[in-house]
C-alpha cells in the first residue's frame, strides 16, 4: 500500500512538472497566435483568418485540459477533513459560477443545507462540476439548479436535479468515463468534469449516479459516508 501510495506521488509529481513546461510553451503559442491576429489579420483573407481563430481556441482548450489534468491527478492526494457549512459553501460556488448564471438568468436553488465534516477542497470541486453542467446542458428560458442534502444514519445523500437538455439512457453510465462529451460540438468544455467527481467520490468511499431522460432534465444523486 506504502509502494502504491508512493507510486502515485511520484506519479502527480511527474504530471505537475510535465504541465509546468506545457504550460510555458503554450503560452508562447498563445502569444505569438495573438500577435499574428492583431498584426497581421488584415493582410489575410477570410479563410487565414478563420484558421488562426482555430489555432486561439485549440490553444484554449488545451490549456483547460492541463488544467483538469492537474486536477485529477491532485485527488490522489489526501486533505484533511473539516467542518464545512454547505449553505455556505453553496453561496461560495453561486459567486464563482455567477456570469454562467447571469447569462440566461438562470438561478441555483439550495434548501437549508447541514454542516458536515468533509475534504472541502474536493467537495466543492464536486458541487461545482455538477452545477455547471446542469447549467450549461440546459436549453430551458429560465434554467434552474436545484441541490438538497438528506442525512442518513450513516451517510448524507446528495441531489443535484437540473431542467436541462437530460440524457439518453444509453449514455448515463459513460458519461462518468475521462473525456465522454455526447454534444462535443455544441457545447464547451473538456469531458473531465464528471470523471473527476466520480475520482472524488470514490476516494471518499461513497457512490455518484444519474437518473435522467431526454429533454426532462437530470438528477445527480451521490452520497458520501459520515466521517
Ligand atoms: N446535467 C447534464 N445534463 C445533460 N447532459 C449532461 C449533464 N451533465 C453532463 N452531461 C453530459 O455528460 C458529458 C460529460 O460531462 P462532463 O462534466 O464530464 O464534461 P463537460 O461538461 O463536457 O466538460 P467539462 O466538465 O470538462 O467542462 C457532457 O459533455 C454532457 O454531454
Ligand atoms: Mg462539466
Amino acid at each position: 500500500m506504502e509502494e502504491l501510495g508512493r507510486v502515485n506521488r511520484d506519479l502527480e509529481d511527474f504530471a505537475q512538472a510535465i504541465s509546468h513546461d506545457l504550460k510555458i510553451l503554450l503560452r508562447s503559442i498563445q502569444a505569438y497566435n495573438t500577435l499574428l491576429i492583431e498584426d497581421y489579420s488584415n493582410s489575410l483573407d477570410d479563410r487565414g483568418q478563420d484558421y488562426l481563430d482555430k489555432v486561439r481556441r485549440a490553444a484554449e482548450r488545451m490549456n483547460m485540459l492541463i488544467n483538469e489534468l492537474l486536477t485529477f491527478c491532485r485527488v490522489e492526494r489526501k486533505t484533511e477533513a473539516e467542518k464545512v457549512d454547505l449553505n455556505e459553501l453553496v453561496e461560495e460556488i453561486k459567486e464563482d459560477l455567477s456570469a454562467r448564471i447571469a447569462e440566461r438568468g438562470g438561478e441555483v436553488v439550495a434548501g437549508t443545507l447541514p454542516t458536515i465534516s468533509t475534504q472541502r477542497f474536493w467537495m466543492k470541486e464536486l458541487l461545482t462540476n455538477l452545477v455547471d453542467n446542469g447549467l450549461k446542458f440546459n436549453k430551458s428560458d429560465r434554467q434552474k439548479v436545484e441541490i438538497c442534502c438528506e442525512e442518513g444514519e450513516r451517510s448524507y445523500l446528495f441531489r443535484v436535479h437540473d431542467n436541462g437538455i437530460g440524457i439518453e439512457e444509453r449514455y448515463l453510465n459513460r458519461i462518468f468515463t475521462l473525456v465522454e462529451r455526447l454534444h462535443p460540438h455544441e457545447y464547451e468544455g473538456t469531458g473531465a468534469g464528471l470523471s473527476i467527481c466520480k475520482r472524488i467520490i470514490d476516494k471518499i468511499g461513497g457512490k455518484i449516479w444519474v437518473e435522467s431522460k431526454l429533454e426532462e432534465g437530470s438528477t445527480f444523486y451521490f452520497f458520501i459516508p459520515k466521517i
